[in-house]
């Protein structure tokens, strides 16, 4: 069974897109896709970015465990809002911090917003940050719109006939990705 790690990037006070982030854990952990977690980047709460881990002389504990998780990682979900027509500085931070751990590592995306647009502008720049680390970064997306309507703070899908099948396409997109990357 596969191993996905779930980027949630906001760390914004209130922030709604977390929700999306909870309802991944939660779907592929009942539909029995694979095993799931969370790297909350909030709790993570790294300091701003100032050198690459290969480069730190003593990295903190924090960053040699996100470190870890995403290299051991099968599959990554990045769950971003957008901010401003990009990706947040949370999520800039953390990906820049890593290098090797990218390398071939299936990556699908799911951008959320408050709005009717469902965050899409932020695709093309983190997919390219990702291309640039040579991360295989999934081309379906999961774009989340009126995110505060659409799940609750538990990450409950208002309308499940809506994102659940939604969901099912997009994961096994990802995972598809994951089986061509063992073969
Ligand atoms: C600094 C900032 C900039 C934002 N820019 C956009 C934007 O360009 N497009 C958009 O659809 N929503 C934008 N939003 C609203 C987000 O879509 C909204 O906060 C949503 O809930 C997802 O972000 P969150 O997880 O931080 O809550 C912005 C929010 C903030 C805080």
């Amino acid at each position: 069974m596969p191993h996905i790690a779930i980027i949630s990037s906001s760390i914004r006070q209130g922030r709604k897109s977390h929700r999306v982030a909870l309802y991944f854990k939660t779907h592929i952990e009942s539909r029995q896709f694979g095993s799931a977690e969370i790297l909350d980047l909030k709790e993570y709460s790294f300091p701003l970015f100032d050198e690459r881990l290969k480069f730190l002389p003593s990295p903190s504990s924090l960053i040699l465990d996100f470190a870890e998780k995403i290299k051991s990682a099968d599959g990554i979900i990045i769950v971003t809002p957008e901010y401003n027509g990009g990706y947040p500085a949370s999520l800039k931070n953390a990906v820049d911090l890593l290098y090797d751990e990218w390398h071939r590592k299936p990556v699908a995306i799911s951008t959320v917003s408050d709005g009717p647009f469902g965050g899409t502008q932020v695709i093309t720049s983190l997919q390219f940050s990702l291309w640039k680390m040579r991360a295989r970064t999934v081309t379906s997306t999961f774009p989340v719109t009126q995110v505060q309507d659409a799940f609750d703070e538990k990450g409950n899908p208002g309308d499940p006939s809506v994102w659940e099948k939604r969901a099912g396409n997009f994961i096994n997109e990802l995972l598809l990705c994951i089986k061509a990357n063992t073969e």
